[in-house]
C-alpha cells in the first residue's frame, strides 16, 4: 500500500484495533482462533486474540495460511497478523551455534547461511527473525553466550551486520522471496549480568556501554534491521523496557533506528516485577513512554492502554506513533497484497534441508572449530589407524545448540555416522564411555539424553577402558549437554562433568595418545585437559552437519582454522578475562608467585589458558616484522603497516592474521590492544605472502573524557600476528 493509504487505515482504526497491533500472542495462548491456557490465566479473551497484531513461534506453510486466512475474515479492517520467530542458527537446516560463527572470523559465510536460514523460514511462513543476537559477551557462566559472537565490539559489528543483509537482502526489500524482516536483541547490555547470572542487574558505565556494547547493534541497525528487541536487564537501575532514554534518545536519536521496538518475552510485565512500576498499569505506561511499540506475550498494552488513552496519561498520539511503526513493516513486508508471503508447501518440501543448504552447514562447521592443541601432529587421523572414538558425543545427535526449536535432531549426522560415511572400512571403534551429564543430574529445559546414553556408568567405562587399550589413538568426544548453554543456563562451574574427567583419566592411564574434541556453547575449564591431551579440538554446538565436518577435519581434507572470539579462562576464577582489558596502574604478567603489590592472583596467573583470536592448524606459519610505509601521520592520511606470513609447515593451511591498536594515553584510559582488522591467507607448505593493513584516523576514535567520539593526538603500538597476544609490534603517531 502506499504511504497515505496506511495512515488512512490507521485513521480508521478504533482504539481497540490500535492497542490490538501492539499485542503479541505466543503460539501457545491460542488454538489458531481461541484464547486458551495461559492466555485465559492471564485474562487475554477470544477478542483480544481477534485483534491482534502478530504472533511468536508458529511455523508451517499450511498452518499459517490457515490462521492467516481466518484472522483477516474476522479483523474488522482485515489486518494481517506477522508471525514472528527465533531462527537463531538456521530453520531446519541447522547452523553451528552463533559463538561458533564467529570463531570462522568470515562474516560473509555468516551472510550466506542467514540467507539459506531465512529461505526456509519463509517458506514455511515466517515473516520476522529474533536475530542477529549482538550482545557483547565476557562472562561463560552465562548461558547464552553460545548465541554471541564474542568479546569483541568490531567482530560482533561485522558479524551482525552480515546477518541482517542475509535475512533481509542487500537492498532490504522484505517482499522480495526468501528474505524475512531481521530484528536485533537484546537492547542494551544484556550480555553482561553480575555473576554471569541470567536476567540479572547489568552494572556499565555509560562510557563503556558506548565503546563495547552499543557499537554492535549501530552496525545492525546501521545494516537496516526492521526490528529491535529490548532486553530484560536493567542499566543503571532501569530496566530497558523502561528505559527513555536509552530506547528513544540513543537508539532511534542517536542511531537513527526508525523501525518496530519489540519487548522481550514479557519484559513489560517485568517493569512491575523489578519494581518500577507500581502495577501493569503503570508499566503499559512506562514503556510506551519509552517507545516500546509491540508487547510480546504479556496482557500489558492489551489490558491497559486504553484507560491510559481515556485517562489523558498516554496521548493517542503516542499509541498512533506506535501503530504507524507496526503497519508499516507489515506494508514493507508486502502483507496487505500478500498476506501469506513465502508460504509455500511446495517450496517447503523442496528448499528444506536440500543438499546444498546441508553442504553450507557442513562448511560452516568445519570453519567454526578451533585447534586448541595438537603436539606432535597426532592430528590429523590416517584411516588406516585402530582409533577409539569414545565419549558421550561419540554417537550423539544432539549437537544443535539450545535455540534450534525449528530442527530435528534426527537430520543430525552424528560423529559415528560422519566417519563410517567416509571410511566404511575403517578400524574404529566407538563407545560413550560415560553418561553426559553426571548421574543423578537433571538438566532443566527440553532435555533430551542422547540416544545411546549408558545406563550402567561402570560397565560403560570399562568398555571404553578395554577399546582404548587396544587402540592406535583415542578420540575423546566430551562436552557440555546443550541444554547447559542458551537462556536460563548459567553456570557456577564450568569443568567438565565430574564422570567425563574420570573418563579422561582412565583412558590416559592405558593409552597416550588421546585426543580430545569439546562440544559445548561455552568457553570450559580445559586445565585438565590440556594435561592429559595431545589434542584439543574445540567443535561447539556445529548443527545437524557437525559429524561429516568433524570426519573432515579429523582426517586432514579440511584442515581446521577457526580463531576463539571468547577468551577460554584458566579457571572460572578468574572470568571476566578478556582480551582488550585496561592496563591498570599495576599491571602484571609475570610469574604470578614472584610478586605481590600488583593486579594478579595469589594462586592462578592473569592469562587466560586461550586467548582471543587463538586458534591453529594442521601446518605452521612465521611472520615477519612489521613494515610501516610512514610512522607518523594525521587525519585524512593513512599507514600501511605490512608483514610477510610463510607457511613453514608441510601441509597447505590457512591463517588469519589479525591487527591490534592500542593507544598509549588518551584523555581516558585505553585499552591495551583492540582488533582492527584481520585478513586470511592461504598458503601451500613454503609459500609466502605480504599482507598489508591500512590505517586510518577513524579506527582510534573513542569517547574521550568529555564523551565526545573522536581521536586524539599521541603515540601509538600496533601488533599484527596470529591471535591477541601477538608481540609483533611497531609504533606510529598521530599528529
Ligand atoms: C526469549 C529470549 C529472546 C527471544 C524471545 C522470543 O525470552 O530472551 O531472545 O527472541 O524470548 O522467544
Amino acid at each position: 500500500m502506499h504511504s497515505e493509504q496506511i495512515h488512512a487505515l490507521l485513521s480508521e482504526m478504533t482504539t481497540e484495533e490500535k492497542i490490538g497491533e501492539l499485542f503479541q500472542i505466543p503460539s501457545y495462548f491460542f488454538d489458531g482462533d481461541n484464547a486458551t491456557g495461559p492466555a485465559a490465566e492471564i485474562g487475554i479473551t477470544d477478542e483480544d486474540i481477534r485483534v491482534a497484531g502478530s504472533c511468536l513461534s508458529i511455523t508451517g506453510a499450511a498452518k499459517i495460511r490457515q490462521i492467516q486466512e481466518n484472522h483477516i475474515s474476522k479483523h474488522p479492517h482485515h489486518i494481517p497478523m506477522m508471525f514472528m520467530a527465533d531462527v537463531i542458527n538456521g530453520f531446519k537446516t541447522i547452523f553451528p551455534i552463533p559463538l561458533a560463527q564467529g570463531c570462522t572470523f568470515d562474516p560473509g559465510l555468516a551472510e550466506k547461511c542467514a540467507s539459506i536460514a531465512a529461505a526456509e523460514a519463509t517458506a514455511s511462513g515466517i515473516h520476522v527473525n529474533f536475530s542477529p543476537m549482538a550482545d557483547l559477551v565476557q562472562d561463560p557462566r552465562w548461558g547464552r553466550v553460545m548465541e554471541s559472537t564474542g568479546e569483541d565490539a568490531y567482530l560482533n559489528g561485522l558479524f551482525a551486520a552480515a546477518m541482517v543483509r542475509g535475512y533481509q537482502g542487500p537492498y532490504n526489500n522484505l517482499t522480495e522471496k526468501g528474505k524475512l524482516a531481521s530484528c536485533l536483541k537484546h537492547f542494551a547490555g544484556y550480555g553482561a549480568p553480575l555473576g554471569g547470572r541470567d536476567y540479572n542487574t547489568v552494572e556499565l558505565s555509560q562510557r563503556t556501554l558506548r565503546e563495547d556494547y552499543l557499537p554492535a547493534y549501530k552496525a545492525a541497525v546501521d545494516a537496516g534491521c526492521a526490528l529491535v528487541m529490548t532486553s530484560f536487564n536493567t542499566l543503571d537501575r532501569i530496566p530497558s523496557s523502561g528505559n527513555r532514554w536509552l530506547m528513544r534518545d540513543i537508539l532511534r536519536g542517536e542511531m537513527g533506528f526508525d523501525g518496530v521496538l519489540i519487548s522481550d518475552w514479557a519484559a513489560l510485565h517485568e517493569l512491575y516485577i523489578h519494581g518500577i512500576a507500581q502495577d501493569h498499569s503503570q508499566a503499559a505506561e512506562l514503556a510506551m513512554q519509552a517507545g516500546v511499540d509491540i508487547d510480546m506475550s504479556s496482557p500489558v498494552y492489551i489490558k491497559h492502554l486504553k484507560a491510559l488513552i481515556d485517562s489523558g496519561k498516554i496521548p493517542m498520539s503516542m499509541v498512533d506513533e506506535a501503530v504507524l511503526r507496526v503497519l508499516t513493516l507489515k506494508n514493507k513486508l508486502g502483507l496487505f497484497e500478500n498476506p501469506y508471503k513465502d508460504a509455500s508447501e511446495t517450496d517447503e518440501q523442496e528448499l528444506i534441508l536440500c543438499q546444498a543448504h546441508r553442504e553450507a552447514a557442513r562448511e560452516f562447521a568445519e570453519k567454526s572449530f578451533v585447534l586448541l592443541k595438537n603436539v606432535d601432529d597426532l592430528l590429523p587421523l590416517k584411516n588406516t589407524e585402530n582409533v577409539a572414538f569414545i565419549g558421550p558425543y561419540a554417537d550423539n545427535n544432539l549437537l544443535s545448540g539450545a535455540w534450534s526449536f525449528f530442527g530435528d535432531d534426527m537430520d543430525c549426522v552424528t560423529v559415528k555416522d560422519g566417519i563410517l560415511n567416509r571410511f566404511p572400512e575403517g578400524k574404529f571403534s566407538f563407545a560413550p564411555g560415560c553418561p553426559i551429564v553426571d548421574p543423578g543430574i537433571e538438566v532443566l529445559g527440553f532435555q533430551k539424553k542422547p540416544p545411546n546414553d549408558p545406563t550402567d556408568p561402570t560397565s560403560a567405562l570399562e568398555e571404553a577402558i578395554s577399546l582404548a587399550s587396544k587402540a592406535d589413538k583415542v578420540v575423546l568426544l566430551l562436552g557440555e549437554h546443550r541444554e547447559y548453554t542458551g537462556e536460563g543456563a548459567s553456570k557456577a562451574d564450568i569443568s567438565l562433568p565430574a564422570c567425563q574427567l574420570q573418563l579422561l583419566r582412565e583412558v590416559r592411564k592405558v593409552n597416550p595418545n588421546i585426543c580430545v574434541v569439546l562440544f559445548g556453547g561455552r568457553p570450559l575449564d580445559l586445565r585438565e585437559v590440556v594435561r592429559h591431551a595431545q589434542s584439543i579440538l574445540f567443535a561447539w554446538l556445529p548443527g545437524i552437519e557437525g559429524g561429516n565436518a568433524l570426519a573432515n577435519v579429523l582426517f586432514g581434507d579440511r584442515a581446521p582454522g577457526g580463531k576463539l572470539t571468547m577468551s577460554f579462562p584458566y579457571c572460572v576464577g578468574q572470568i571476566p578475562v578478556f582480551y582488550n582489558h585496561m592496563n591498570t596502574g599495576r599491571p602484571f604478567f609475570g610469574d604470578y608467585r614472584k610478586e605481590r603489590y600488583a593486579s594478579q592472583y595469589l594462586d592462578i596467573p592473569n592469562q587466560p589458558l586461550f586467548p582471543f583470536g587463538y586458534g591453529l592448524t594442521y601446518t605452521t606459519f612465521s611472520c615477519s616484522e612489521i613494515e610501516l610505509d610512514k610512522n607518523i601521520f594525521s587525519a585524512g592520511d593513512a599507514i600501511h603497516a605490512t608483514v610477510q606470513v610463510t607457511n613453514t609447515g608441510s601441509r597447505i593451511g590457512s591463517e588469519t592474521l589479525q591487527l591490534y591498536i592500542r593507544d598509549l594515553a588518551g584523555s581516558v584510559t585505553r585499552p591495551v590492544r583492540q582488533l582492527k582488522g584481520f585478513q586470511k591467507v592461504t598458503l601451500q607448505p613454503g609459500g609466502t605472502a605480504k599482507v598489508t593493513f591500512q590505517i586510518t584516523e577513524e579506527m582510534l576514535r573513542f569517547y574521550d573524557i568529555h564523551m565526545n567520539y573522536t581521536s586524539e593526538p599521541g603515540d601509538f603500538h600496533l601488533f599484527i600476528g596470529f591471535d591477541s597476544a601477538a608481540e609483533n609490534t611497531a609504533k606510529f603517531t598521530l599528529l
